[in-house]
């Protein structure tokens, strides 16, 4: 068993990386809060780089980090790389974006996410992305999941991230994917 540090302060994001990554010979361990990174980078893959690699520098152990974010179309892409940083809290980021995007009838989004893992020296030793297309709806719906979950609606489901089970939003959700590619190449390092 290998140490793999979570670079992330996010316990939504946290929790589903722990539910990819549990059973696959890596033990787990967060990264401390006071290892801050700044996430100067211009895509979510530069910045899912720069945080792996600079965590797995700073502890000298290998370590993983998603960059993700919700790309609306009608907004020029926006919030995207920036959908941490929209707002103080779930709740204001949500108020924000269907505020920004109104009455617009293109209510098209796509939520992205970026992994990458990190050897100790800081190299890169994998990085995967995963798309997942869906609708912004006019107002919250379903209870689970975390940040913009509760306005993203996956038409094939006829459901919001957020009324999705677990296990189902673990399959069809970026993240889902990205890991989906993931998990293979992982057996390789
Ligand atoms: P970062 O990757 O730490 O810069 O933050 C990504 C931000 O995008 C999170 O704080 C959430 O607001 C949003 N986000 C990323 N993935 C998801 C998801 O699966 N559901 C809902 N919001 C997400």
């Amino acid at each position: 068993m290998r140490k793999l540090v979570v670079a992330t302060g996010n316990p939504g994001k946290l929790q589903e990386m722990e539910e990819y990554l549990t059973g696959k010979n890596w033990i787990l361990t967060l990264k401390p809060q006071e290892l801050d990174i700044q996430e100067t980078g211009t895509t979510f893959r530069e910045n899912a780089c720069l945080k792996a690699s600079q965590t797995a520098q700073a502890m000298g152990e290998w370590a993983i980090a998603d960059d993700s974010g919700l790309a609306v179309e009608a907004l020029n892409g926006a919030p995207g790389i920036y959908s941490a940083r929209y707002g103080a809290t779930d709740t204001e980021r949500i108020a924000r974006l269907l505020k920004e995007l109104g009455d617009n009838s293109n209510r098209k989004a796509q939520f992205i996410c970026a992994i990458a893992i990190a050897a100790p020296d800081g190299s890169i030793a994998l990085e995967t992305e995963g798309i997942c297309r869906g609708e912004i709806l006019k107002s919250p719906r379903g209870q689970g999941g975390f940040g913009y979950d509760p306005i993203f609606y996956v038409p094939q489901w006829q459901q919001t991230f957020a009324e999705m089970t677990r296990q189902r939003k673990g399959k069809v959700s970026h993240r889902g994917l990205a890991f989906e590619q993931l998990l293979p190449q992982l057996k390789t390092i």
